[in-house]
């Protein structure tokens, strides 16, 4: 594993020797986090990057007694419009990629109701049902081969706040597995956390696996801090990790 700052120190970048332990890097950075705080605020990320870092949470509960009982949990996104218990919704995946695996009670976990009728209301108490709970601690992250963090399409200001987004077609292709293999299946909408809420958590940790990534990673990393990619919001974030596989990793100067 070997870790690089820029910024100014500010952003600790972890490059790590292939993909499955930046993904067992993320989860004990998550376990840490859970075990040294009293009431844990957690923001998670859904997508394929994450299926390995929730595998290896649920690892730790079975093995090693991690316990969740005492996380409050916020999700960044949910499709819109899409029922709750829709076996292609950010809930469903929640449920099956950890939630029912774990010792979190269900009204301890919430993700932006993709089924609510007033879409700018269910933003607004979500923003203050974070609040409530005092903030988010620590917000996993993954990032889009649009730069998006969240569903925080291009362009993004950085002050944005939780609201309902059109998603980019290529965001609709890179999601389609789930619909039949056919973008124009996926929803044109999501509710997403904004660039400003995300930047509102105390600790940021993204992680990136893949050659995919690799082009959107040096773009965020490297490249200028823009709107036009949401993810070089979080150079601006005094506390942010960011984990790399090779792959990610391999268009950075610094790698
Ligand atoms: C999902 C989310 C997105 C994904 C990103 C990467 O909740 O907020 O920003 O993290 O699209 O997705 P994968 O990991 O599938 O490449």
């Amino acid at each position: 594993m070997r870790h690089v700052t820029i910024e100014q120190g500010r952003m600790e970048i972890i490059l790590a020797p292939d993909a499955a332990s930046a993904c067992c890097e993320a989860a004990a950075r998550i376990a840490a986090h859970v075990r040294a705080t009293p009431e844990p605020v957690l923001g998670l990320a859904t997508g394929r990057t994450m299926e390995a870092i929730y595998r290896a949470l649920v690892g730790l509960h079975r093995d090693e007694g991690l316990s969740f009982a005492r996380c409050r949990t916020f999700n960044l996104d949910e499709y819109h419009p899409i029922a709750p218990d829709d076996p292609r919704s950010y809930h469903a995946y929640m449920r099956a990629a950890l939630f029912r695996h774990v010792d979190i009670a269900p009204e301890r976990t919430r993700l932006p109701d993709g089924a609510a009728a007033d879409p700018a209301g269910e933003c607004r108490a979500y923003e203050e049902a974070i609040r409530a709970a005092g903030g988010i601690g620590l917000q996993l992250l993954g990032i889009g081969l649009t730069g998006h963090i969240g569903f925080n399409e291009p362009p993004s200001d950085f002050a944005s706040r939780t609201r309902l987004v059109e998603l980019d077609e290529t965001t609709r292709r890179q999601n389609a597995d789930l619909f039949d293999n056919r973008w124009q299946n996926v929803p044109r909408q999501a509710l997403t956390m904004g660039v400003g809420t995300i930047m509102e958590a105390r600790r940021l940790l993204l992680v990136a696996t893949g050659a995919a990534k690799a082009r959107i990673v040096r773009d965020a990393l490297e490249g200028p801090v823009t709107p036009m990619v949401s993810a070089s919001a979080l150079r601006l974030h005094p506390a942010c990790t960011v984990v790399l596989d090779p792959e990610a990793a391999e268009l950075l100067d610094l790698a």
